[in-house]
């Protein structure tokens, strides 16, 4: 089917959705307050959530596998999760000093993940990755940071660069030139970036070691999430870690998606000890929440005994004791159990799609890891950011659109997330949404 008539199929089913989007940009620029859930010609506005499903303005339930960007790991309003929030809302929203509950999901955190020697907790995934690259420089003494072409880590300047730049502006495929996300940008932000191609270790350890003198840090997402989880290649993590150890460089993990893959993240699985990571996304339960740590002597710097931080962080609302209590109850329910049950409805998942495409000789691939999926609509061999661009540009938007009269909610360029709130005839419901969707075009 052609984009024009899933569209039309989307406006006849979103009235009610229209008109909200219609009273919303009166107040708001586009209508709303988050850059990454518009769409074209407006989103639809969500009423409520349940389990695995969503419902908007117009009463169409949607299975949803968008899961807010994969925070959602348990499904929507787990009741175990709902009561933690709503007890600690009971005693008060938030209070100008620590809580327990602050304590406690730090003690969890740091469990999981033994790098995390000692941490802090933000409100955003943006503002951990904004801190750890800032305590990476404060510990270094150095003014460079080097990032993935095609990673995303968030909104502030030292990161919106090269997350989704067009390839002719944008340098060598092995020697990728810093671009401009955003508006707004200094230019010493490009200045102090260094920007590096995925999963090309030779390539990577060269331009390190040629920045090395003043470079402070690597910032990484394993599994270069954003970008369409394409997972390391074998020795990639390894040669990252060993080339940054070797100039004094600051290794960080960007885990605010990739935690999910495992109890104590991509970190555990893939083996690798970086020296500072952040988080998001599930460890806040559904709340707004951001954490980073790492090593005792990088993050000394935030230590406010004898005679003050090096580096304010302040933040009204950081390790608010609604979303400690909800981030708490969420990891308690993620058993090792409840690892290889995501496990399970990931691999049905890519299995299916991957039989689908095949049977069907469309020109697509399914990657992902764990409970994490991304759909990609080119037969090019996937292994970095360029190489996973869409040969059809407009391919992503139909397949979303598509599966939208489906009743089925991914995000818009195809990464998706199973929660453990899914059956398998959710997922068979997926693979025979798409296939429905794949037989219109
Ligand atoms: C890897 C990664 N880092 C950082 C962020 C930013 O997190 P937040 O949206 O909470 O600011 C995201 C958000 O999607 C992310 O995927």
């Amino acid at each position: 089917m052609a984009i024009d008539k899933e569209l039309n199929e989307y406006l006849a089913k979103t009235s009610r959705s229209r008109a909200l989007h219609e009273e919303a940009t009166a107040v708001m620029p586009g209508g709303n307050s988050r850059t990454t859930t518009f769409f074209d010609p407006y989103p639809f506005y969500v009423q409520r959530g349940q389990g695995a499903y969503v419902w908007d303005a117009d009463g169409v339930a949607r299975l949803d596998f968008n899961g807010n960007y994969t925070s959602l790991i348990l499904g929507h309003a787990p009741p175990d999760v709902v009561k933690a929030a709503q007890e600690a809302a009971a005693l008060g929203m938030s209070f100008p000093g620590p809580t327990e509950q602050e304590i406690r999901l730090a003690e969890i955190l740091t469990r999981r993940i033994p790098s995390l020697q000692t941490m802090r907790f933000t409100n955003s995934g943006t503002e951990a990755t904004m801190n750890a690259v800032r305590a990476a420089r404060a510990f270094t003494g150095r003014p460079k940071i080097a990032k993935f072409e095609g990673a995303y880590h968030g909104t502030h300047d030292w990161v919106m660069v090269s997350v989704s730049p067009d390839p002719r502006a944008a340098g060598g495929r092995r020697h990728p030139k810093p671009v401009a996300w955003s508006a707004g940008l200094p230019p010493t932000v490009l200045k102090h970036t260094v920007v590096l191609p995925w999963n090309d270790a030779e390539a990577c350890t060269q331009i390190i070691e040629k920045e090395a003198a003043n470079l402070a840090a690597v910032l990484v997402d394993p599994l270069l999430g954003i970008g369409g989880i394409l997972p390391p290649a074998d020795g990639f993590l390894e040669q990252l870690r060993a080339v940054t150890e070797q100039h004094g460089i600051v290794l960080i993990f960007d885990e605010v998606i990739s935690l999910r893959i495992a109890w104590g993240g991509a970190q555990e699985r893939f083996g690798i000890r970086p020296d500072l990571t952040t988080l998001g996304k599930i460890v806040g339960g559904g709340l707004p929440v951001g954490a980073f740590g790492g090593r005792a002597d990088i993050m000394a710097a935030y230590d406010p005994r004898r005679g003050g931080a090096r580096i304010s962080h302040g933040g009204t609302f950081n390790a608010n004791p609604l979303t400690m209590a909800a981030g708490a109850a969420t990891l308690n329910a993620l058993t090792p159990e409840a690892y290889t049950r995501l496990d399970a409805l990931g691999e049905r998942l890519r299995g299916g799609v991957t039989r689908l495409l095949m049977a069907t000789r469309r020109r697509g691939q399914v990657t992902g890891v764990g409970s994490l999926f991304c759909l990609h609509w080119t037969s090019a061999p996937l292994t970095d950011y360029r190489s996973s661009r869409p040969k059809d540009p407009e391919a992503p938007t139909r397949v979303f659109l598509g599966l939208l009269n489906e009743g089925i909610l991914l995000t818009q360029r195809g990464l998706g997330a199973c929660s453990l709130a899914m059956t398998d005839e959710d997922i068979d419901r997926f693979i025979n949404a798409l296939a429905r969707v794949l037989a219109r075009e």
